[in-house]
């Protein structure tokens, strides 16, 4: 079944064939999706916390696109910021905090080279396929806003089985971050993290 999910999930146009060919599938195609986005979502967040607690963190999500991460962490976080410089985003996001009735999760407008919050503040700084855009730059940032003892993780997710163009920059020892990789039905899952003393 898992292989079926990753196909419709990932192919829309053989979604739709299925539908066109024989509609009353349509019900129990979304019902399998939802249940499949449920257990990635877990599986996501059971990853984030085997790196760090987020229980009563203070969490920002940079290059939060439609706040996937940060609507993920807000359930057990303090307070989450999702950052991210596409207004159409920040407007689905905000939406969003109202309709679920999210009250601490906060959408900023920024970008990582220039993430518009205080030094030291953060506990928590995820990005999920948001860096690399200015990368020595957005480095240097998320070392300004996030507080000694806090914690850095960057998710990646990629088609090839290559490492990202980034990877050699953050293992180095400048930016001394760990890899830890994982490949799923032909993707590779790259989770970079590191904790600042
Ligand atoms: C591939 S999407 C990922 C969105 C989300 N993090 C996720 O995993 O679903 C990349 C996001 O980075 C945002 N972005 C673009 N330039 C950026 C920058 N310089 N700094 C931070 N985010 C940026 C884009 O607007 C987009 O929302």
């Amino acid at each position: 079944m898992g292989g079926f999910v990753t196909l419709i999930r990932e192919y829309p146009v053989v979604h739709r064939f299925l539908i066109s060919k024989y509609p009353p599938i349509a019900s129990f195609l979304s019902g399998i999706l939802k249940e499949n986005k449920n257990a990635v979502d877990q599986q996501e967040i059971e990853e984030i916390i085997s790196i760090t607690p987020i229980k009563g963190k203070v969490v920002a999500d940079v290059g939060a696109g439609s706040g996937r991460i940060a609507f993920l962490v807000a359930p057990f976080a303090q307070t989450v910021f999702a950052v991210e410089p596409i207004a159409s985003f920040r407007s689905f996001m905000k939406e969003k905090t109202r309709n679920k009735g999210v009250d601490n999760l906060y959408v900023m407008d920024g970008t990582l080279d220039s993430i518009p919050l205080p030094d030291c503040l953060l506990d928590v700084l995820i990005t999920s396929n948001a860096i690399g855009w200015n990368l020595l730059e957005e480095l240097k940032e998320i070392e300004r806003v996030v507080k000694p003892g806090g914690h850095v993780i960057h998710l990646l997710h990629s088609d090839n089985t290559q490492d990202n163009p980034f990877h050699d920059t953050l293992v180095s020892s400048l930016w001394n971050y760990t890899c830890l990789r994982a490949e799923e039905g032909g993707k590779l899952k790259l989770r970079y993290y590191k904790s600042f003393s």
